[in-house]
């Protein structure tokens, strides 16, 4: 178990980079290995989600190189194997894309159902009933997808409930089908729009991304193309509240504004100054966030993935917000959140949060990886010290958090099971 020591109080002030998008990286990943040919990805966040789909892709026969830091090259002449292998794809739930690659690349695909996780149980019917559409025969057996289809074929598809990862996996499969495929009532997120563009890129035709109509005619073949990752708008609006927490001021780069709408609207309206330019946002706080009640809904609503660090930072509002989860059960870090103080009552899908003065440091427990970015917002703007334990979870989806909020001044200490880990800058 890897932990942070957070020495809280300290105001985080300077500028910071945010990287780029690990949920437009998982998808786009298993995009390019569509491909006859050579995919050169910049701006891929080094983050452990990336490495575990990194090795499925590589299991399935993909040649997967970092060049540098951030940039990937993918080349794919064939895939060696239609079926997942179950150690890796049980512990990332983006993996059942691969179900999309394998389908329309190969035509059979055993692929293991992703398993439940903190944030409750996590189906993939629509997943299921798309490829089904589509022509592909499925079964289930033993915690296994298994699916069929000699020939892809185009048709209309109504995605239940928005669903991102629905979107994603038959966007995949519908690209090389046979004719149209129309999916209505699809996920409008930026990941979504990042990936049709890099499939267009690839010479797929898809219109209509960021709608909730996405039209693709299926074409023979996709050719290699090189692709920059969209910044990581989670990142963006987790480094933004944990200004706020710490009553800071700091200028976040690197962002596309338009990603993170109801973000800005719902912090300026707690009270937070927030200034924006092409690329930045220039985040200051230095009073008590007022109360503020909101809901979380798919984009451009307020989105789930930061309603974690949203109601972190509520819980030293000046009064009583609450805060509505509707779309996935993720409320165990507020048992957490409780040891450091914090007011806040859990009713079904709403929490009533009850603004205090000022958290207190405590030992707390990770459970997953937004509820770490909640408890390490607490941790920075807290009184004292607070050990995080199972930061792991953070790192999946994080790319090199504490050293960039060291960069920021905060007090915050990396400690591996054998004891401290030097701090690398
Ligand atoms: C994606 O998850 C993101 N993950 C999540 O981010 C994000 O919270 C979520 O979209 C919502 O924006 C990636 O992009 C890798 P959904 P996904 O399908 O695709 C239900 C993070 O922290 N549903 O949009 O799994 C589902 O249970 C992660 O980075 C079905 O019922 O989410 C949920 O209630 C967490 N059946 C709702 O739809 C299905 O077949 C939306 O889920 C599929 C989904």
């Amino acid at each position: 178990m890897e932990k942070f020591i957070v020495e809280g109080g300290k105001r985080l002030t300077g500028t910071v980079r945010v990287s780029g998008s690990k949920n437009s990286a998982l998808g786009i990943l298993v995009a390019a290995a569509l491909a006859d040919g050579e995919c050169l990805l910049h701006n891929v966040p080094d983050e452990t989600d990336i490495r575990i789909m990194i090795d499925i892709l590589i299991e399935l026969g993909v040649r997967v190189e970092w060049l540098e830091a951030n940039t990937l090259r993918l080349r794919t002449a064939h895939l060696r194997s239609y079926q997942a292998p179950y150690e890796l794809v049980r512990r990332m739930r983006a993996s059942f894309y691969v179900a999309g690659l394998l389908l329309a690349r190969v035509g059979k695909a055993e692929v293991p159902l992703p398993g439940g996780c903190s944030l409750g149980s996590r189906p993939v019917d629509f997943h299921l009933k798309g490829f089904q559409a589509l022509g592909a025969d499925v079964s289930i057996s033993h915690g296994l997808m298994k699916a069929e289809a000699t020939r892809l074929i185009g048709t209309k598809i109504y995605i239940n409930r928005s669903s991102v990862g629905t979107t994603v996996n038959l966007m995949l499969a519908a690209s090389l089908a046979e004719g149209q495929t129309i999916l209505e009532n699809a996920a409008k997120e930026p990941e979504v729009v990042d990936l049709a563009i890099f499939l267009n890129g690839m010479g797929a035709r898809i219109k209509g991304a960021g709608t909730n109509v996405i039209k693709i005619d299926g074409v023979k073949k996709l050719s290699g193309t090189e692709y920059t990752i969209i910044p990581d708008r989670v990142e963006a609006g987790t480094l933004m509240i944990a200004t706020a927490c710490t009553r800071g001021d700091v200028v976040v780069e690197e962002v596309v504004p338009e990603h993170l709408r109801a973000v800005v609207l719902t912090l300026q309206e707690a009270g937070v100054t927030v200034e924006e330019d092409l690329t930045r946002f220039h985040v200051v706080s230095d009073r008590r966030p007022k109360a503020v009640d909101t809901e979380t809904a798919p984009y451009p609503g307020f989105p789930t993935d930061l309603q974690q660090p949203f109601v972190a930072l509520m819980s030293t509002a000046d009064g009583t917000s609450i805060i509505r989860e509707t779309i996935f059960d993720r409320f165990r870090y507020v048992d957490e959140l409780r040891r450091m103080g914090a007011d806040i009552k859990v009713e079904r899908d709403t929490a009533i949060v009850r603004g205090v003065e000022r958290l207190t440091g405590a030992p707390v427990e990770v459970t997953d990886l937004r509820a770490g970015a909640a408890l390490l917002c607490a941790a920075l703007g807290a009184e004292g010290a607070t050990e995080m334990v199972g930061v792991e979870h953070i790192d999946r989806g994080y790319e090199r958090i504490d050293q960039k909020l060291r960069a920021l001044g905060a007090r915050i200490t990396r400690f591996h099971a054998e004891g401290e880990w030097p701090s690398q800058e």
